[in-house]
Formats: C-alpha cells, structure tokens, sequence
C-alpha cells in the first residue's frame, strides 16, 4: 500500500496536537511526518509515535521541498489563505480546517459520515474544507434522521468548550479558576473571550452580524445547507461555557412526518460513528467528561415533543477537537487516500 508525506500546519496548536494523536492512533499510510508552525515554535519538536520530530517553519516552498502529499492546515484563517494553495500547487490535497475556504464553492465541505461523495471535487483547487466544530456533530446526527423523517428544521442551542478557541482560551479559563480560589477573580483578565469565561456563560462566539446573528450562529446555518445539499431552515444560539474540552448541542428537530424515539434511537445506533447513551433511568447521557478524546459522536435525551408528532428533541456531545477538528480532517484524508486509489 501506497505511504504518504504529511505537513501538519498548526502542529504546536491545539487542533494540530490532536491531529498527530489520531495519526498515531490509527493505521495510517504514513511515510514522512512533517509538523509546521510559525517562527516562534520552530526547533521545537513534537512527540510522534515515541519519537520527538522537530517543528518546520511554514514557508511558501516547504511543501514543494519536503515534497508534501497531504497538507492538514489548523494555523488560523490568514494562515490557510496565504500558505493553502502553495501546498496545492506542490500537488499535495489540503484538508483545512479553518472557515476560510468552506463557502467558496469550488471547494467541498465534507463530513465523511454525510458527504464523502464530495471530496471527488478535490481537484477543481486542491482544496477540501473541514466544517465548523459545531457543525460536524451536529450533521452526523441530522443525516440519518434526515433520510428517514425528512428534516425541515434544526433549532440547535450550543454549549460550546474553550479549547474551541485555542490554547490560549483553555489556558485562560484556568487561570480564572486559579485567580478564584485565591480570591482575584475580579482582577483576572480575559483575551480570549469578552467577559470572563470562569463560573460564567457568554451568549457570544466570534463577531455580531448585521442581522443581531453571530459568526458561528451563521457558519452553522450556511455549512449545514452545503453539507446535506438541502435548504433546511436551521436557527442557532452558541454559548461559549467554562468547560475545557467537548462540545455539547440541545437540538429541536422538526420534520415533515412524524417521529417515533424508539425507531430514531435505533436509526442513530446504527450509525456510523455515533454512540447512543441514552438511559434516563439511570442518569445515564452523554457530558463533555463522557466525549473527551473519543472519535465518536455520543447522543442521548432522545425524546418526542409533548405536542406536536413530528418533532424530536435530543442531546449530542462530542470531542471538539477530536470528532469537531482533527479526527474528521484524518477521516477525509483517509476517505481521500480511497477514492485516490480507486480510480
Ligand atoms: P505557533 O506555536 O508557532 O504560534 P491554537 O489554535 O492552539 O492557538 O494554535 C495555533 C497554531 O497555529 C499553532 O501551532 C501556531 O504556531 C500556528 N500558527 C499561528 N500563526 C501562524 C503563522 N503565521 N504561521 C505558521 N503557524 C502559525
């Protein structure tokens, strides 16, 4: 079987760290490792498979020279848009995880679970896009019930983790927590969010729209469409909350016909990469501690509406920078390596 050179951009970040865990975890065609990163982190090393391999800078001619195949970019926007489609004119596939290139229309959104299908359109910019956090394990769940309800529409509430923002923002929410119990919270500062983000929720994730919309309230409307190739209506709330890893979603879902929980608990178990916990008895569902470096989707609260039979109201948790990040950006480089082979 064919090995693959691989340029990891973002290696010292949060996302990037996590990608080479996943490399490392599963069987991948790997021949050449290749972690990048700016100035400030090169001549550091990474831990890969036992061994410490050293931190490259980002350069425009890095991919040509390290004669990279696969380049999984989680640099940051302006990062992907300078350095992206150098590694694509050196002939590598970029899978990027920045929301850079997710709306061009050259460039397809894949969530392997809904959309492998598209990745064939690779070659129109060398360019595959990796969905929001938020949006990836959402749509794992909306797929499946899609196909055997018809979905009409999403109202989906997130509860969304630091590290969804970086290292910086886990490390800031710790140092809240330190600042509290030596009783300073008050003069502890906060970069990374607007407000502290200890003991406290912020209604707030990236910049206001004219629309009194968020960001990523709007990423997720916008890349839903494109990955399910529907016109669902979808309204979201996203709260950033003091939770270090694992993004948690409270989804309405509205279809044409009606819903039956038992059947939409057994659709989902039978799906690919989703895990059911869903035992009210027992207070047994799925929370951010369940998720953490897991590569599954884990859903539970399945429940029908009091009022109305076509609406179902459930619970998804999942790992954000494993199953939101770097396990989806890995599972399309593999699906890639597939499709490449096959044809
Ligand atoms: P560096 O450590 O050199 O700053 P996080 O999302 O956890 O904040 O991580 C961001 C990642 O993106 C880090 O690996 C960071 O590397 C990398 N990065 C940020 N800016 C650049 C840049 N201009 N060129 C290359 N890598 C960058």
């Amino acid at each position: 079987m064919k090995k693959y050179n691989v340029a990891v951009v973002g290696a010292s970040g949060a996302v990037g760290e996590e990608i080479l865990r996943v490399i490392e975890e599963i069987d991948f065609p790997l021949a050449k490792l290749v972690p990048l990163a700016s100035a400030r982190s090169a001549g550091n090393s990474v831990e890969f498979n036992g061994k410490e391999i050293t931190i490259k800078e980002l350069t425009e001619s890095i991919f040509k020279e390290e004669e990279i195949e696969i380049a999984l970019f989680s640099a940051g926007g302006s990062v992907s848009a300078k350095y992206a489609p150098f590694a694509a004119d050196a002939g590598a596939v970029v899978i990027d995880n920045t929301s850079h290139f997710r709306m061009d229309e050259d460039v397809p959104l894949v969530v392997p679970e809904v959309n492998p299908e598209d990745i064939a359109q690779w070659s129109k910019t060398g360019i595959i896009a990796n969905p929001n956090c938020s949006t990836i394990q959402m749509v794992q769940t909306l797929k499946p019930l899609d196909e055997a309800y018809d979905l009409l529409r999403v109202d989906v509430s997130t509860y969304q983790a630091t590290s969804g923002a970086g290292k910086t923002a886990m490390e800031e929410l710790v140092t809240q927590m330190q600042d509290f119990f030596a009783f300073k919270l008050d003069e502890s500062e906060h970069k990374s969010f607007n407000h502290q983000i200890a003991l406290n929720l912020i209604p707030q994730i990236d910049v206001f729209l004219d629309n009194d919309y968020t960001k990523e309230e709007i990423k997720m409307v916008n890349e839903t469409t494109k990955i399910l190739h529907k016109d669902v209506e979808l309204s979201a709330t996203c709260v950033r909350v003091p939770v270090l890893r694992g993004h948690s979603e409270a989804l309405t879902l509205t279809f044409d016909s009606d819903v039956d929980a038992n059947e939409a608990r057994e659709i989902l178990r039978k799906s690919a990469n989703i895990l059911i916990i869903d035992n009210p008895a027992e207070s047994e569902y799925p929370m951010p501690a369940t998720c953490v470096d897991q590569n599954e989707t884990f859903v539970g609260r399945i429940r029908k509406d009091l009022y109305r039979d076509n609406i179902l109201h459930l619970w998804v948790v999942a790992d954000n920078l494993r199953v939101g990040a770097a396990t989806n950006a890995v599972r399309i480089a593999q699906k890639w390596i597939e499709m490449s082979e096959i044809s």
